[in-house]
């Protein structure tokens, strides 16, 4: 059977108004046009990038997550925490927010999906900041098992945005278990 990496983007997974603006279409657009878009549309068209330029060699199909939360409040059953939603299920989730916004790191509220799909934590905005919100996110990281790795970027600063989608799928191939988290690059 062949395999293909669906990745999917978004800022939470489960709250009614999720952080919006966190740079989830931007990052996309970076990773696809390797520059920083000065506008970008409300979503992104999905996308999938071709095997052979891809550091594992597979398929993978990024999903720019915009509309509500992963899930709604009366839709968390057992089947959605299997399939991220029916007609299109996701096998890893970055959860992005903004390093320079406390709101949207709050808001990486997370329930347990039982290690049916890893997630990725993705700090975006790094260029914005001194310092790194790994002090925030390392708790989050280890209370919840379902944290594949954690990774800042900068979709401005183009820092880090081919790691983030590395890691997603390396996640789906080759997953490493819980509370790795990696170094950051120069
Ligand atoms: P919604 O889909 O509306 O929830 O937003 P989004 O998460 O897709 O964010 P979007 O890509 O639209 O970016 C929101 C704003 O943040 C835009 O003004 C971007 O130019 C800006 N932005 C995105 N990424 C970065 C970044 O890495 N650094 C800086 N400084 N600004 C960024
Ligand atoms: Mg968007």
């Amino acid at each position: 059977a062949s395999i293909n990496v669906r990745v999917l983007l978004t800022a939470s997974l489960f709250s009614c108004c999720p952080a919006a603006k966190v740079g989830k279409t931007s990052l996309i657009m970076s990773l696809v046009s390797e520059e920083f878009p000065d506008e970008v549309p409300l979503r992104a068209e999905e996308i999938t990038i071709p095997a052979d330029v891809t550091p594992e060699r597979v398929p993978t199909h990024i999903v720019d997550y915009s509309g509500n939360s992963v899930f709604t409040r009366k839709r968390i059953s057992e089947k959605n925490r299997r399939n991220i939603t029916i007609n299109k299920p996701a096998n890893v989730i970055c959860i992005v927010y903004s390093v320079n916004n406390k709101k949207s790191i709050e808001k990486v509220k997370i329930i347990s999906l039982h290690n049916k799909v890893p997630l990725i934590l993705v700090g975006n905005k790094s260029d914005l900041v001194e310092h790194s919100s790994m002090e925030t996110i390392l708790p989050i990281m280890n209370q919840y098992q379902d944290i594949e790795t954690c990774v800042e970027c900068s979709a401005k600063n183009l820092k880090n945005i081919s790691e983030l989608f590395y890691y997603a799928q390396k996640a789906v191939l080759h997953p490493t278990g819980p509370l790795y988290c990696p170094e950051e690059k120069e």
